[in-house]
């Protein structure tokens, strides 16, 4: 399948999107968001792909929805055809873990794409930011839920009412990012992390991270109670007989995936 705004390629059992409108900063419009959720529907399909990447350019993972698209939309317009929510939230339904690989402008739409990814994984001159306050809006596509949730209220609420940008630096410290590469290495570590992420027992990388995310949506008690059931479950599987006989036998595993 051939995109006009994002590349899809496969390196082994990762797949990696590029968002590519060079133009725009990789802007978040309409085309790039169904052409996104297009590749993640191929590649959650393939049962050779164990994780994604989600990455951009050095300058702009993005930087936001498309600003030039949405001025001249109308309330009813975005209420009726619910400006947003389609498309916009594949990222996050996505089964299989996705990296982000961020470089440059990750702001608006474009920190809110990478917050629906699991692990964030930022370029030295990564900067994030929910600047949405500076056009007269909020922010859309979870802003002001998951940048709080992931940081806390008190710097939540200085980006997204300052609209200020955040350094990668300050986005580790402040629980956002996972780890700091130098640019060049930003690549070459989202490969390292998803490769091995994808080299595990697919059934278990799911329970996995259908598990962590449960911990946003529950309280302790549930959310101890959906692993325990997960834990049990993964008792079930071939992968874990072969985890674990391979660790007797001091051989490295070979799970099958599925
Ligand atoms: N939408 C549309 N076009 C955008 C864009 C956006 N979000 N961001 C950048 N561009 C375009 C610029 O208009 C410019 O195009 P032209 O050359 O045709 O003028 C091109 O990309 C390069 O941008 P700049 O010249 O501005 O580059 P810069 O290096 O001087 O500045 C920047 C970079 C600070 C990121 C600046 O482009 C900027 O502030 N962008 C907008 C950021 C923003 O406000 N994002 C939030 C959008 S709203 C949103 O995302 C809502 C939501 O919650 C879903």
């Amino acid at each position: 399948m051939s995109f006009a705004t994002i590349e899809l390629a496969r390196e082994g059992r990762v797949g990696i999107i590029r968002l590519n409108r060079p133009q725009a900063l990789n802007a978040l419009c309409d085309q790039l968001v169904a052409e996104l959720g297009s590749a993640l529907d191929d590649l959650e399909a393939d049962e050779n792909i164990g994780a994604i990447i989600l990455t951009g350019s050095e300058k702009a993972f993005a930087a936001g929805a498309d600003i030039k698209e949405m001025q001249s939309r109308g309330f009813v317009d975005v209420l009726v055809t619910d400006f947003i929510s389609k498309g916009w939230e594949r990222v996050a339904t996505c089964r299989k873990p996705v990296v982000a690989a961020v470089a440059g402008f990750a702001l608006g739409g474009g920190c809110e794409m990478a917050m629906m990814c699991d692990i964030i994984i930022a370029a030295e001159n990564a900067k994030f930011g929910q600047p949405e306050i500076t056009l007269g809006i909020i922010p859309g596509a979870g802003g002001t839920q998951r940048l709080t949730r992931a940081i806390g209220k008190a710097k939540a609420m200085d980006l997204v009412l300052t609209g200020r940008m955040m350094d990668a630096a300050e986005a580790e410290r402040s629980g956002l990012v996972a780890r700091i590469v130098p640019a060049e290495k930003l690549m070459e570590e989202a490969l390292a992390v998803a490769s091995r992420i994808a080299g595990f027992s697919l059934p278990i990388v799911l329970m996995a991270k259908e598990s962590v995310n449960r911990a946003f949506e529950s309280s302790l008690a549930e959310g101890i109670k959906f692993e325990r059931r997960l834990f049990h479950a993964a008792f079930a599987t071939e992968d874990q007989k072969e985890g674990m006989a391979a660790f007797v036998e001091k051989r490295k595993p070979a799970f099958r995936h599925r």
